[in-house]
């Protein structure tokens, strides 16, 4: 039975992505930085076959220790077939930090998984590795949503209030930024492993899953909230731009199972390019070195 771990696995892309993957004959690892809460997702979640193989780990990707001590307790797993770096917030207002003092939305949606994923690659020979991006990440996206822009990579972890822009817009910002970040990553990562020529070569593949409104990503919880995002998702499904993250999910389980491209980006299930900066190759070794000095750990030397 091959392993899959996906990040992120108790809502929204990731929570049916691990269902497809499991009802296909994986073994998942649900890696969740809330036991409990993903258990009673999972009981909450009728599509979801609590027979198949499922692991629930905790991992919090907020947290370095916590990704180290999720990596050093799978010794009871012999090989990881797939990681799945699905896992990823976006917030409104004041600029919040993980643990280790970066700012949350890089620290999480790609900081994390820079380390979770060369940690695994130490220990594993991970055959898929899918890097869950968004449209956002390009500066041409049609959308009013703030654009990402690539800086040197302390002012992406360590950013300054700007006072002439919002907090809601400089939040955007980071979050565009670090999908951005998620794919200068994934190309890099994908040279990197060529260049090593392993004898079990890692596909390493990008995905923009699409407009998903009824996940909880960005949810603010405020009171009627529920209700107005349904009706904006059928507004958004009516003039086509609205996506269904159970289709999105079959995409993604696609590149783990079947698809055989590598550092390729997928607009969900069409491989596509991604925005020109994506693919500046010093932006991606600067990014890289300057997320190792952060961690303080070196990883798949060139
Ligand atoms: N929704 C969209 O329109 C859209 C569009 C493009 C890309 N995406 C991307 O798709 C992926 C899945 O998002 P979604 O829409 O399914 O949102 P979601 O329902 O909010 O799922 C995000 C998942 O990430 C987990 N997570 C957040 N911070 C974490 C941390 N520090 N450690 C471990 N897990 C953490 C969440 O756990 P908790 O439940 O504990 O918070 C949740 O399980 C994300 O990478 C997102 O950026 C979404």
């Amino acid at each position: 039975m091959k392993t899959v771990i996906v990040t992120g696995a108790n809502s929204g892309l990731g929570l049916w992505t691990s269902k497809y993957l499991l009802d296909l004959g994986y073994r998942v690892i649900m890696a969740c930085r809330d036991i409990e809460k993903t258990r009673k997702t999972i009981n909450g979640f009728p599509e979801f076959d609590q027979s198949k193989e499922f692991i629930i780990k905790k991992l919090d990707l907020a947290d370095f220790e916590s990704i180290r001590d999720f990596v050093d307790n799978l010794s009871d797993i012999e090989d990881i077939y797939a990681l799945d770096c699905n896992g990823g917030i976006s917030y409104e207002g004041q600029f919040r930090y993980t643990k280790n003092g970066v700012e949350e939305t890089f620290g999480t949606n790609y900081l994390g998984h820079f380390l979770l994923t060369n940690l695994l690659l130490e220990k594993y020979n991970i055959e898929r590795i899918v890097m869950v991006s968004s449209e956002l990440h390009n500066p041409k996206n049609k959308s009013p949503f703030a654009k990402a822009a690539f800086k040197p990579v302390n002012e992406l972890a360590y950013p300054k209030v700007d006072e002439n822009s919002t907090l809601q817009k400089q939040a955007q910002s980071f979050y565009a930024t670090s999908k951005l970040c998620v794919l200068l990553f994934a190309y890099e990562l994908d040279r990197r492993l060529k260049r090593k020529a392993l004898p079990k070569y890692t596909l390493v593949n990008a995905i923009n899953p699409g407009l998903m409104l009824t996940t909880n990503l960005g949810r603010t919880h405020k009171p009627g909230e529920n209700i107005y995002r349904k009706l904006l998702d059928l507004f958004f499904k009516i003039i086509g731009l609205s996506d269904n993250p159970k289709a999105s999910a079959k995409a993604v389980v696609q590149l783990i199972d079947s698809v055989k491209t590598s550092g390729q980006y997928y607009d969900i299930n069409k491989a596509i390019q991604s925005s020109s900066d994506s693919y500046g190759e010093q932006n991606a070794k600067v990014l890289w070195e300057g997320s190792e000095k952060i961690i303080g750990s070196k990883f798949l030397a060139i």
